[in-house]
């Protein structure tokens, strides 16, 4: 079946396991977040040790579309350093790729991660390899502005977006979303609300409080079915979220009774068997 419904894990709870699931990355650890059984793609925390290297021409056969948490990562010359961004397609050539001092990427992998076979990799490069149109070799939002005008009006103000892709088959989305502290929903009740498409979260940093599931914090993760409604939501600290849709374009659709929130609600995950034994709350970090 498709990945099931993941309402929240925290990265950090999830034990590294050897290489990824296809043949591509042996010698890279990883955390597995979410994987569907039926083509295989998986969204998963990739960490490279540092001295890492290829020297040779590879090409994955699935797209591949990452985040850096940490470190930096060279690709074909060029760095990748912390929070920037890539969407390779499949087939697209990595003519060479390293790590001096170890990196860690949010990266999400739209079929099995193997490699193309050694012949087809060897021979000169051919654009019609990989679909152009797919390509975001390189982004680097600590360049961009902060967007409120990208925020669907339906949500309360103050948060804002950095675009990072929009795939232009099927309206798919990924973006940075912010919210500054303090964002308390009115007389602390809201609606609560979900989408007709997957929303797939990652927290960067800070916490999201969900009124129905308990407090996530940095490192905490959704894989947001189809119509489940949850919420309403709200933020003491502010947060920083990799946020992207699967299976179409961003939507929210609201409920009409509107719920009561607090700063404390118990921690009630809702988590798939596999995820179940890492479902704990992190332990409260003070700032004293
Ligand atoms: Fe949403």
């Amino acid at each position: 079946m498709a990945r099931p419904h993941i309402m929240f894990v925290q990265a950090q709870m999830i034990p590294w396991s050897r290489g990824l699931h296809g043949d591509a990355r042996p010698d890279v650890e990883c955390k597995t977040l979410s994987r569907d059984d039926t083509d295989d793609s998986a969204s998963c925390i990739v960490r490279y040790p540092a001295g890492w290297q290829r020297s040779t021409v590879e090409q994955l056969a699935c797209h591949e579309e990452f985040l850096v948490l940490d470190g930096a990562i060279e690709i074909n010359g060029r760095l990748y350093e912390k929070h920037t961004y890539a969407f390779l397609p499949a087939g697209y050539r990595r003519e060479r790729a390293r790590v001096r001092h170890g990196c860690v990427l949010l990266d999400l992998f739209y079929a099995t991660p193997s490699l193309r076979t050694a012949g087809m990799s060897q021979h000169t490069p051919n654009p019609a390899e990989f679909d152009e149109r797919l390509l975001v070799e390189y982004v680097n939002p600590l360049l961009m502005d902060w967007d409120p005008g990208l925020v669907d009006p339906q949500l309360s103000k103050g948060v804002a977006i950095k675009p990072l892709r929009t795939d232009p088959y099927t309206g798919e989305t990924s973006f940075l979303y912010c919210s500054p502290p303090h964002r308390v929903p009115p007389g602390m009740a809201k609606p609560q609300w979900t989408h007709p498409m997957v929303e797939e979260l990652y927290t960067l940093e800070g916490d999201y409080v969900w009124g129905d599931l308990g407090r996530m914090q940095r490192g905490g993760y959704c894989w947001w079915r189809e119509n489940v409604y949850h919420g309403p939501a709200g933020t003491d600290t502010g947060y920083n979220l990799f946020v992207r849709t699967v299976n179409g374009p961003l939507i929210n659709t609201f409920d009409t009774v509107k719920k009561p929130f607090s700063w404390d609600p118990p921690h009630r995950p809702m988590l798939p068997p596999e995820l179940a034994p890492y479902g704990q709350p992190l332990p409260p970090q003070p700032n004293y």
